[in-house]
């Protein structure tokens, strides 16, 4: 069983984001599972330009490593966002990542693997962070098993390392122990309103976004989608 922690802190390896994403990667470990990172801050990726060539074409116009990163993402059962908290939100290079796996969203490509969110802070703006990041890998198809954070007092003296190291290292037998027993996580409803928004757009568009269309039926998300009961009737297209 593979982890992949993303970390998206300037700092790399060097930083407090790494130091907490380590820990869950040690907990995954101890539990079984092989862990692997990958430091945004070391490999060359660009900012999203807007163009959506990735979703008509499915691929970006920027030539750089950002294949590599989704490449890995599948690769993993596990995935950890780490990410520091910036001025209540998560960092520019967090951000890049997510602005240009756009595509991704619309066919969600984690389903089966399970999540994790780990932010560092000074105290201030974390839970944004990881409620953002955890609807991103939720909407991306990850079930989300939880988050761990640790605040700093500058530049790197961590309040209670014990504890978060304790929660951190649990975090990671957790992800392991939900990947095992295949644990059923409901989706939360901003989660399935994302994909009926989704499911609207994708419809609408089927004649630019063909290979989303043909995804999303392959999938039978457009007759039921996933965490919604089935209601004997067909639920889409709707009648107008
Ligand atoms: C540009 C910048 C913005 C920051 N904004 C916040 C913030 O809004 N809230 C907070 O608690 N800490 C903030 N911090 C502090 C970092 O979150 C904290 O130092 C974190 O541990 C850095 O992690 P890293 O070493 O992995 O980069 C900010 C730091 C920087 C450099």
């Amino acid at each position: 069983m593979k982890l992949l922690a993303v970390n998206g802190s300037p700092h790399g390896s060097e930083g407090g984001t790494a130091r907490i994403a380590g820990w869950v990667a040690d907990g995954a470990c101890s539990a079984g599972a092989e862990a692997e990172t990958c430091d945004l801050a070391a490999l060359d990726l660009g900012h999203c330009g807007g163009c959506g060539r990735c979703m008509r074409a499915g691929s970006c116009a920027i030539e750089d490593d950002l294949p590599r990163v989704h490449a890995a993402m599948r690769a993993a059962d596990l995935i950890v966002f780490a990410s520091p908290t910036y001025v209540f939100h998560v960092s520019g290079l967090m951000k890049d990542l997510i602005d240009r796996s756009a595509a991704l969203f619309h066919r969600p490509p984690l389903e089966g693997k399970y999540g994790a969110v780990v932010t560092s802070s000074a105290g201030m703006g974390e839970s944004e962070v990881i409620r953002y990041l955890g609807l991103c890998l939720e909407v991306l198809g990850a079930a989300m098993v939880g988050a761990v954070w640790g605040t700093y007092r500058p530049p790197t003296r961590l309040w209670d390392p014990a504890g978060v190291r304790r929660r951190a290292e649990q975090l990671g037998r957790d992800l392991v122990g939900a990947a095992q027993e295949q644990r059923a996580y409901p989706l939360r409803d901003e989660v399935v309103s994302k994909r009926r928004f989704l499911r609207e757009l994708i419809w609408q568009n089927r004649k630019i976004f063909r290979e989303d269309f043909a995804d999303w039926r392959a999938r039978g998300w457009f007759d039921r989608l996933p965490g919604t009961y089935p209601t004997g009737r067909r639920e889409w297209p709707p009648e107008r």
